[in-house]
């Protein structure tokens, strides 16, 4: 049986900031930004706006009534968490209209927790092939201003339907894991901000993927020649491209050149979103399926998964025949480009904005499932 991803959709908010203007006003050079750093533009949301809103627009572009009956498992990977107990899962639950016996959950492991999503909801729809899961990775990447992790910074979601007649990739069951306890990244209960040590973060970051695929390769008797595409968790477009290099002196020249084509396909929306955290591996296959004209059906895709810690994942997808019909690339497209730039000012004004909730508070936001009240510590959402 096939089990994988049926629908996939993402969901950004509707500010950016352009990274040459924001280089500028942090007297650094442009290029360290647009080049050293791979990002464009940064998305930006306001205070009216959350990982349950984020997630909410991206699963509703995908969702039919009938998938609504068939879901029983709704899961969301994320480290963005705005309560220590109760599931964003829950609200999202109600909030999209999923019928009642339905189990619904959240997972936190870094950047990772999507994908070990992914895997519970396979395994979940292995057992019962009748039944579709919903795995939603959301996330606001917050580091504070004017600091090292400024540029990396994004926020928005992406949501993936899972079910066992999978339209656009089949998941395969060879997979290789690793867990490290490392510090390069972290967040203690109560930080607004993680704590990071960058060049950790980076060259764990390139260890770890070395060692899943290198693993994947000599269990698997698998090399650069099997893979279509690998995708990469984009933190910025720079460090899946350094951790792809890294591995490229073992593969021949045609093979390396096409593994770097398809990497630059896939970073081309995370250039002008930065960091979802949870959702970022999943916006650079987005990214690759909607802007690569060289992938075909059947063809094997390579994906790698890590959440600092650490926790990675090198996993493997077949595209399915017609797979390109059921991408809403023209939507998604269109909701980047539809975006409103704001000035540094405007983006530090929005960033700082301080919201008490303890206080009841209204907000005024157009966008569907934003937060319309904040009362006793509940928000309450349009819908
Ligand atoms: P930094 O110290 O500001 O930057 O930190 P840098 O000095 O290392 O420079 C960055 C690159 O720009 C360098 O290139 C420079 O040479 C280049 P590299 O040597 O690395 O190839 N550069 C220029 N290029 C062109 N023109 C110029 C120029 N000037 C310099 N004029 C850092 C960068 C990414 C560390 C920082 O932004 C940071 O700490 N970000 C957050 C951590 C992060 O994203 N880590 C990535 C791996 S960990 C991960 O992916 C997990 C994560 O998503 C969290 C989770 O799992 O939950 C973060």
């Amino acid at each position: 049986m096939n089990v994988g991803i049926d629908k996939i959709s993402f969901f950004v908010p509707p500010y950016y900031i352009d990274m040459t203007e924001l280089a500028q006003v942090r007297n650094v050079d442009p290029g360290k930004y647009m080049i050293g750093i791979g990002q464009s533009e940064m998305a930006i949301g306001p205070s009216s706006q959350d990982i349950v809103t984020y997630a909410a627009n991206a699963a509703n572009k995908i969702l039919t009534d009938e998938d609504k009956k068939a879901i029983d498992l709704v899961i969301v990977g994320t480290e963005s968490s705005f309560d220590e107990s109760k599931a964003s899962a829950v609200i999202l639950h109600r909030l999209l209209g999923i019928q009642d016996f339905a189990r619904s959950f959240e997972i936190k492991e870094a950047c990772y927790g999507a994908t070990a999503g992914l895997e519970a909801a396979k395994n979940h729809i292995s057992r019962h092939p009748e039944s579709k899961a919903l795995v939603i990775a959301a996330d606001i990447a917050r580091y504070g201003l004017n600091n090292g992790g400024e540029p990396t910074q994004g926020a928005g979601a992406v949501a993936m339907l899972i079910s066992s007649q999978p339209k656009i990739l089949a998941l395969s069951d060879d997979t290789i894991n690793l867990t490290q306890d490392i510090y390069d990244f972290w967040r203690p209960t109560g930080h607004a901000y993680p704590l990071v040590d960058g060049p950790l973060s980076n060259e764990t970051y390139i260890n770890s993927f070395n060692k899943v695929y290198n693993r994947y390769s000599k269990e698997y008797q698998e090399s650069f020649g099997d893979f279509a595409a690998l995708a990469f968790h984009i933190p910025y477009t720079k460090m899946g491209k350094k951790a792809l290099q890294s591995v490229l002196p073992q593969a021949s020249e045609q093979d390396a050149t096409r593994l770097l084509e398809r990497y630059d396909e896939s970073i081309t929306y995370s250039r002008r979103v930065g960091n979802l955290y949870t959702g970022s591996l999943y916006l650079g296959l987005i990214s690759l399926l909607e802007n690569s004209t060289a992938l075909k059906a059947g063809d094997k895709l390579g994906l790698f998964s890590y959440g600092s810690g650490a926790v990675s994942q090198f996993f493997t997808g077949i595209l399915q025949s017609g797979y390109e019909k059921h991408l809403l690339k023209d939507y998604h497209q269109a909701l980047l480009l539809q975006r409103t730039k704001l000035t540094i000012s405007a983006y530090e004004k929005m960033f700082n904005e301080y919201v008490d909730y303890n206080k009841t508070t209204t907000f005024n936001d157009e966008l569907p499932f934003s937060i319309a009240k904040i009362e006793d510590n509940i928000r309450f959402y349009h819908n």
